[in-house]
């Protein structure tokens, strides 16, 4: 199982790709990114992230790229590598040009992609549920946009850990729950699962929306409403969604413990609905 790089039409083992220094992913962080998942060899949800990825390129005015080509280089490395679970990791930058703020006049964005296998959570603690802790929001005002600028959920998550903690919870100046540095939130209270609406403050994640579409099939109450941290201490469940992070009950935050202090009911028939449907090809 080859761990591979795409390199703008180039494919190579991963440790020999490599970037020009004046890239401004590099140099600016001029860089959207997506990451994508599999299971069974299936890729889950590749519209909805080239959707989102659309929209990210869109939102900085970066040039357009076919997404035939984007979608072509995916497929053919995902076959290249044949990594049935594999993690996909997508990035283009602005392009190579002398460092300067404003945009380059003639740069050719950079498309990079790497391949491996999921870097899965460990199977104790997605059953028996991690331990969060929250943290001051101190990102910039676009976090619906996924761009390379990560250095705040980079800080966050390395705080969780030195806590004791698998991950942080951004909570706004007034209280408002936003999301943890790589995934979604939700809260359980009384039947009813609750996360923060789509806004510039948080990423639409893909499994934020198949978890709302699962809840609808399931016929359990979903509602997108803004929940402050004192909701989150109280909650019944928490849980968070993301691409590998899929649906991670949190059983502690702050040191204080959530519902009976064990992964709930709903986390868990969620979690096993959107494993069901991963196991068959979708989207
Ligand atoms: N992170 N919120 C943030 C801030 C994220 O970075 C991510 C994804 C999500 C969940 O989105 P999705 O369900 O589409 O994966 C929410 C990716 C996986 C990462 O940075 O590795």
């Amino acid at each position: 199982m080859p761990e591979l790089a795409y390199v703008n039409g180039k494919i190579l083992p991963i440790e020999k790709a490599v970037v020009p220094i004046e890239d401004r992913g590099y140099q600016f962080a001029d860089a959207v990114y997506e990451g994508i998942a599999s299971y069974n060899g299936n890729l889950f949800y590749l519209d909805a992230h080239l959707d989102r990825l659309e929209r990210s390129m869109r939102a900085l005015s970066f040039p357009a790229v076919s997404r035939d080509r984007i979608s072509e280089a995916i497929l053919e490395l995902f076959e290249r590598a044949g990594i049935a679970r594999a993690f996909i990791y997508l990035q283009i930058s602005r392009g190579v040009a002398p460092r300067n703020h404003a945009f380059p006049d003639a740069a050719e964005v950079q498309l990079i992609i790497t391949i491996r296998p999921v870097n899965e959570i460990p199977e104790k603690i997605k059953k028996e549920g991690a331990a969060a802790v929250t943290t001051r929001d101190l990102r910039w005002g676009r976090c619906d946009v996924k761009t390379v600028q990560l250095l705040p959920n980079v800080t966050a998550k390395q705080k969780a850990l030195e806590a004791g903690a698998h991950d942080a919870i951004f909570v706004a100046e007034d209280g408002v729950v936003r999301e943890a540095t790589s995934s979604n939130v939700f809260i359980v209270v009384k039947g009813e699962a609750v996360t923060h609406p789509l806004t510039p403050r948080i990423l639409p994640g893909i499994t934020r929306a198949v978890i709302i579409d699962i809840c609808k099939e399931i016929d359990l109450p979903v509602t997108e409403t803004f929940f402050k941290v004192e909701k989150l201490y109280g909650a019944d469940e928490v849980f968070l969604t993301g691409t590998t992070t899929e649906v991670l009950p949190i059983v502690k935050v702050d040191g204080r413990v959530v519902g009976n202090g064990l992964a709930g009911p709903v986390s868990k028939r969620l979690l096993a609905a959107l494993q069901e449907r991963g196991n068959h090809p979708v989207g």
